[in-house]
């Protein structure tokens, strides 16, 4: 199929078929820029409420560059991958302050900020300044490999150049934004993963993949996620109706979010008679043990863990030294502070516990 008329075929359908969806009616580049982020991680109808909150809170790039690092964060709490929040913040800042507030209008200027990479930045290239740069994501691979019945393995080094370069000779010229636009809501919504509707498709005729009943196997994807089991257990202590938080530090999950004292154990949850922990054996004895919880699973792309939480409350004339870094929030502090999405979870069902 030709450049042009496979162009004009999927344009065709994409004007037909849309979602009519926010940031698809503006050529705001920070609109843009804020919408791709989040739906690199979540699915349209999950992302919407928070495109939604981070626009009307911050309806400008220098409203999101003069924001709270704290604010930022509890905004972003429950979307996961907190570092592309940090990373947008940071980006933020340097647009507001370095470049006059002004984006940069090219794929080349954008590449080099701190949390754009190549498919953001193509996005924004295309989307707010028609520049004829082809996005390639998951969406994008899964379409091509399809089409054409490549079998290159996606998670290999050289499928980037393979569905590059034949994204970007596919490309329209005369309008490479919608075409973009076109290629993203064909992959997300008509050719999806699993069960693609082949019998009417607009490529019905032209794609190799249903002429030899490979739709199932294509794409290849040979590299299988290495998943990690982790064990946390998670000390809720509450001294005169305060709680025991600090803000969690770089090189783990969660970074910047703030959570409760945990002990982490390597084949299993904790064994609370055996601990040797200085602060536990510190705080026990002048303690009440208020309730165990049920043990969470929290399932992350590269690790699982298992929870549970440990309420326990300090009697009120108990001197304690307690650990560094760590503080007492009440309660409202607590629910402004960003949390991960499984303490806001926990706290939720344990509320009528820490209200009595
Ligand atoms: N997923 C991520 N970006 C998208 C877009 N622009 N259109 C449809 N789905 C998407």
């Amino acid at each position: 199929m030709e450049r042009q008329t496979f162009s004009e075929v999927l344009q065709n359908w994409y004007h037909r078929n849309k979602r009519d969806l926010p940031w698809r009616n503006t050529k705001d580049p920070y609109k843009i820029w804020l919408s791709e982020v989040i739906l690199q991680q979540t699915r349209v109808v999950q992302g919407m409420p928070y495109y939604n909150k981070f626009v009307e809170k911050y309806p400008t790039i220098i409203d999101l560059a003069n924001a709270d690092d704290n604010d930022v964060l509890r905004l972003w709490q429950g979307l996961g991958y907190y570092s592309r929040a940090r990373n947008m913040h940071q980006t933020a800042k340097i647009i507001a302050n370095e470049l006059h507030g002004t984006f940069p209008n090219t794929y080349v200027g954008l590449v080099k900020l701190k949390g754009i990479g190549p498919y953001t930045a193509a996005a924004i290239a295309s989307f707010a300044f028609d520049e004829k740069v082809a996005v390639v994501d998951g969406n994008v691979y899964r379409v091509l490999a399809r089409l054409f019945d490549i079998e290159t393995d996606i998670s290999s080094h050289e499928a980037k150049k393979v569905f590059n370069d034949l994204a970007n000779e596919l490309i329209s010229y005369k309008t490479p934004g919608t075409h973009n636009q076109a290629m993203m809501e064909f992959g997300a919504t008509y050719c999806t993963p699993a069960n693609p509707g082949c019998m009417f498709c607009i490529f019905h005729y032209d794609c190799e993949a249903n002429a030899k009943g490979k739709q199932a196997v294509l794409p290849v994807k040979s590299k299988k996620v290495k998943v990690r089991k982790r064990y946390f257990d998670y000390f809720v202590i509450e001294q005169s109706g305060k709680l025991m938080m600090a803000k969690r530090g770089a090189k783990d999950i969660w970074e910047g979010l703030y959570d409760f004292y945990l002990v982490e154990s390597q084949d299993s949850l904790l064994e609370i008679e055996a601990t040797d922990n200085d602060f536990l054996l510190d705080i026990l004895p002048v303690s009440t043990i208020k309730n165990t919880s049920e043990i969470y699973k929290h399932v992350l792309t590269h690790q699982t863990i298992e929870v549970r939480f440990w309420h326990i409350v300090i009697n009120e004339d108990k001197g304690i030294q307690i650990p560094l870094d760590y503080d007492f929030y009440t309660w409202t502090e607590v629910e402004d502070l960003p949390k991960p999405i499984l303490i806001e979870k926990y706290l939720k069902k344990h509320y009528i516990e820490f209200q009595s």
